[in-house]
């Protein structure tokens, strides 16, 4: 199951960012909140593009969670406006590097106009060359997908196509609507400490970086200096070593 560091230069292989902070940060610059989703955005080129320059293999990132949807509804509003631009400005740049997208989650409580565009981003940037995958989680929530993968697991079990002694771990990967399996390193900024249901299977041996700055703050810089902080960290998964 462990999965080993990026070969080529002891980078992590899969890395999940939960991109937080941009509330905070439109407040302490007397901004709107909208604004702070904004300027989160623009910070992703960045990440992304350092990403492909230092060979990581994916990016994942928490863009909505399920239970933003209590949020209000102009700021849902907002989010969902900023994907479609979001979508509509990047995905020419993102084609051109080879960066392959992935949306994943209970897109479906997004609307249709959200998902044809979804579709479209990915048909658009679907590569078999890809330099990095980009997995965009959107309505996503580490314990709703755990439920939805033993609702999936038990109807193939009930129905006779699946033993129950076969299923593991790759099973679990299989029915689960997460395009990664095992994270390597996994970046908070906002400066709490917690995972906030994000990834819950895929990050039980990541290494886990809190950083106390807002997400809109967050630089190239600061990337790079987790990136070689994950380099000096000894990952043992449970040798002796
Ligand atoms: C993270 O920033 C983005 C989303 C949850 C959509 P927040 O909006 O949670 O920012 P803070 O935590 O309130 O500052
Ligand atoms: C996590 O941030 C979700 C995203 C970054 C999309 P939240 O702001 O929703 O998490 P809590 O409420 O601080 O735990
Ligand atoms: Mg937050």
């Amino acid at each position: 199951m462990a999965n080993s560091p990026n070969k080529k230069n002891n980078y992590p292989n899969n890395i999940g960012i939960i991109m937080d902070g941009n509330g905070r940060w439109a407040f302490k610059n007397s901004f709107k909140v909208s604004e702070g989703h904004k300027k989160g955005v623009d910070i992703v080129r960045g990440i992304v593009e350092e990403s492909v320059k230092q060979k990581i293999n994916s990016l994942t990132l928490y863009a909505f969670s399920s239970e933003n949807w209590k949020r209000p509804k102009a700021e849902i509003n907002s989010i969902k406006k900023l994907v479609i631009n979001a979508i509509n400005d990047q995905v020419p740049e993102l084609k051109k590097q080879k960066v392959k997208l992935k949306f994943f989650g209970h897109l479906d409580d997004f609307g249709k106009k959200i998902q044809d565009k979804i579709s479209f981003a990915e048909k658009e940037t679907c590569t078999t060359d890809s330099q990095l995958n980009l997995n965009v989680a959107l309505g996503y929530g580490g314990q709703q997908d755990i439920i939805d993968i033993v609702k999936s697991v038990s109807k193939e079990v009930a129905s006779e196509r699946l033993n129950i002694e076969d299923i593991d771990g790759k099973i679990i990967n299989e029915y689960s609507s997460v395009p990664v399996d095992e994270i390597d390193l996994l970046i908070r900024t906002g400066g709490d400490k917690r995972v906030s249901n994000f990834l819950l299977y895929q990050i039980a041996y990541a290494e886990i970086m809190f950083v106390d700055k807002f997400w809109p703050d967050f630089t190239r810089d600061d990337f790079s200096s987790c990136l070689n902080n994950f380099k000096k960290v000894s990952r043992r998964f449970g040798k002796r070593i």
